[in-house]
């Protein structure tokens, strides 16, 4: 049998690749930055290093939005970009696996199996893979045989809250907040209160800096530029200031994981009480998210060890181990 597969996790942020050749995982930027509207720069992470600080005739972006493809052509490129560079430019035909999330449209699901398709990487044969039941493998959860699982997946643009019994999906709700929320926030809070704008890239430093920071009793900071003066300025923040402003995106997603308790089957929420739920995505990492969803939940919240590469390490065990390929399926069988 060959060797060659793929396993892609596509986030609006990071782009997860499982390469099976070598058993790894890499995390770029989802992120592709165009010259003069037609001419790749660059994309990943270099695009990323760009991103705020290009000057106006380099266009960069994010192809994904809300978790779905907003913009196939580049994607594409992206793709066969990224899959080239790991197979040191010599494509050679190879399986691919992709995680797709489970709230959203038919038509929007099939793009992600269109876009290996059409992406010029000689794909043999694409499966797709709900990404909740990647991130419970991912988890070290035996999805297949567990009767009540709560994944909550904290990522860039969205929230995925899910149920699993049994190798499949009860539930699935996908909500509009994430990490990127959270940087607005960030954002908006130091404008009001310091008359001080920053950059998402600010924000963002700040935000993974919170827990550290809180511990260490500092404040953080930051450069901006001061909206009276206009003139670039240092400026060090309270991080209580800083938590109060995320807390209003936290209280969203603890009210919709009520919800979906709410749906579950009782059975199954028995279940769920006795393991608690599992926290994962780049985002759920945020400082006092864990233990607020606790309370709000009053359950007991199991913190991934790798929050970034859970669903990519989920897709690697079902490209490993044939007993898991069960999980995955042709979206032909879906649509025909
Ligand atoms: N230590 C940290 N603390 C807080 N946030 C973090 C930390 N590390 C990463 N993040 C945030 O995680 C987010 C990216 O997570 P992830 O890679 O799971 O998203 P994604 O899969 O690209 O997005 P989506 O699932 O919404 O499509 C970013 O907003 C980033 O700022
Ligand atoms: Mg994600």
């Amino acid at each position: 049998m060959s060797n060659n597969a793929f396993g892609i996790d596509l986030g609006t942020c990071n782009i997860k690749i499982y390469n099976r050749s070598d058993d790894s995982v890499m995390v770029e930027k989802n992120m592709i930055a165009i010259e003069n509207k037609d001419t790749l720069f660059a994309y990943g992470d270099s695009a990323f290093e760009m991103y705020e600080k290009a000057p106006g005739n380099i266009h960069i972006s994010y192809p994904l939005s809300n978790g779905v493809i907003a913009d196939i052509r580049n994607m594409e490129l992206l793709v066969k970009y990224f899959i080239s560079n790991l197979s040191r430019s010599n494509f050679k035909a190879a399986d691919y696996y992709i995680a797709v999330p489970t709230d959203v449209t038919g038509v929007e699901k099939r793009a992600f199996y269109d876009l290996i398709r059409d992406a010029g990487v000689k794909a043999k044969k694409i499966m797709v893979v709900e990404k909740a039941v990647a991130d419970g493998l991912g988890l070290e959860i035996d999805v297949k045989n567990a009767q009540g699982v709560l994944i909550v997946n904290v990522g860039f643009d969205t929230t995925e809250i899910s149920i699993l019994s049994l190798g499949g999906i009860v539930l699935s709700r996908l909500i509009k907040v994430g990490g990127q929320k959270f940087d607005d926030a960030i954002r908006a809070a130091v404008r009001r209160e310091f008359s001080l704008i920053i950059g998402g890239k600010t924000a963002e430093n700040v935000k993974m800096a919170l827990c550290d920071l809180e511990q260490e009793g500092k404040g953080a900071v930051v450069y901006g530029r001061d909206i009276v003066t206009g003139l670039p300025v240092e400026r060090e923040l309270p991080t209580n200031l800083i938590d109060d402003s995320l807390i209003e995106h936290f209280y969203t997603i603890i009210d919709n994981i009520k919800v979906i308790l709410e749906r579950t089957p009782p059975e199954l929420a028995a279940d769920i009480y006795r393991h608690g739920l599992y926290l994962t995505g780049g985002a759920s990492t945020v400082n006092h998210l864990a233990e607020l969803i606790q309370a709000g939940t009053g359950l007991k919240v199991n913190v991934s060890e790798n929050p970034v590469t859970s669903v990519a390490l989920g897709l690697s065990k079902i490209i490993k181990d044939d007993n898991y390929k069960s999980v995955a399926y042709s979206i032909e069988e879906l649509t025909k």
